[in-house]
């Protein structure tokens, strides 16, 4: 792989890194297309920030080889580092400055005047919603204010390509919420993002390829319906009319559609998981699944088919959950750097 494909930012052959025993990244190989949010999702010690590390020429590989917008990252490693830029999953802003101070210095070793980087550090400020708090130190900012100035710091001069490693983990929904929005804000500019994460939820909101990682392999590549498809057909949930036709709605749909059944806390409300392996469609199956309840004389008030989420993918291919459950607030705790000093009191969204 010493041709550079066009149109892809990042791309990687037999990737791998070890420290001592252990295979951090153990044969990666990634084709990341330029211009879009490419998501790396995997557990805790899945290789993410390890395989980030290399391709952001802070960590030197062991094995294989990889392009970045055609740049070799060890042969070519000042091409590659003038392209990119990298938020860490520890941030590395500088706690006792302020957020202006912050910005403007890193403006400036940027090569920006004094007077670009000032301005350029009050746009960023404003855009993330950090104007009121850019005169203070960065060690009171709370988790999600923290995380907002360490992407600003990392777009101060536009990159190629962002490295955004675990930009959420630990950060409330609102602050998440927040972070998606900039990094789409980033994305509708130009740039490339790499985004590593360990929740389902935020590479289904925002990358349109994902790659599973675990134990240092990708054992999953594709767009998320790709993925999802991979992985089953689908869920048909349904709600019933009456509450007492459920245990025999259950017994139609097992037997009609071969599907793993489950009842809802809800007690009219019933989730037939589609078989991957069948002939036809999941809208096949569903409609089939209607006919013979509607012939049972099971009135079904409600029906919705829904692909598979990003947990159920996670689960079938590894055989085991993300360990993370589905957002940071049942998160394992690892990682997080919140500060819970002070709120986080920007009530202004994040502009574009
Ligand atoms: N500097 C190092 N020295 C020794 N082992 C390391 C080092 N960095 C990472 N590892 C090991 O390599 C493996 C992959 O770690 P890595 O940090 O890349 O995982 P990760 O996917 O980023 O996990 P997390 O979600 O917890 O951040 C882990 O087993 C980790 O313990
Ligand atoms: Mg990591």
């Amino acid at each position: 792989m010493s041709q550079h494909t066009a149109g892809l930012a990042i791309e990687t052959a037999g990737l791998v890194k070890t420290f001592g025993e252990t295979r951090a990244v153990d044969g990666v190989d990634l084709a990341v297309p330029a211009g879009t949010v490419y998501g790396v999702l995997g557990p805790n010690g899945a290789g993410k920030t390890t395989t980030v590390k290399m391709l952001a020429t802070l960590l030197r590989p062991d094995g294989g080889e990889a392009h970045v917008f055609g740049h070799d990252i060890v042969r070519e490693a000042d091409e590659v580092r003038s392209r990119v830029s990298l938020t860490g999953q520890y941030a590395s802003v500088d706690e006792d400055l302020t957020g202006t101070e912050n910005l403007v210095l890193l403006g400036r070793l940027l090569g920006h005047g004094r007077r670009t980087a000032r301005d350029r550090s009050a746009q960023l400020l404003a855009a993330f919603g950090l104007t009121d708090a850019a005169g203070k130190q960065v060690k009171h900012y709370s988790g999600g204010m923290r995380r907002r100035i360490d992407i600003a710091a990392s777009i101060l001069s536009t990159p190629d390509l962002l490295f955004l490693d675990e930009p959420t983990t630990g950060l409330d929904p609102r602050s998440r919420n927040q972070v998606w929005d900039i990094v789409r804000a980033v994305v509708a500019q130009g740039t490339t993002v790499l985004l590593t994460t360990q929740y389902l939820d935020e590479a289904d909101q925002l990358a349109s390829r994902i790659a599973v990682i675990d134990h240092g392999k990708v054992i999953a590549e594709g767009t998320k319906g790709e993925l999802k498809a991979s992985v089953g057909a689908g869920s048909v949930h349904l709600r019933l009319r009456h509450a007492e036709q459920r245990p025999e709605a259950e017994q139609v749909l097992r037997l009609a559609l071969d599907a793993d059944v489950q009842p809802d806390p809800d007690p009219v409300a019933l989730t037939a998981r589609l078989s991957a392996a069948a002939q036809d469609t999941a809208a096949e199956q569903a409609a089939r699944a209607l006919g013979e309840l509607a012939r049972s004389g099971i009135v079904v008030d409600n029906f919705s088919l829904g692909q598979p989420s990003l947990d159920e993918v996670f689960l079938a291919l590894t055989g085991h959950d993300t360990g993370t459950g589905p957002g940071p607030d049942t998160g394992t705790g690892t990682g997080t750097d919140r500060t819970d000093t002070d709120s986080d009191s920007t009530k202004d969204g994040v502009a574009a």
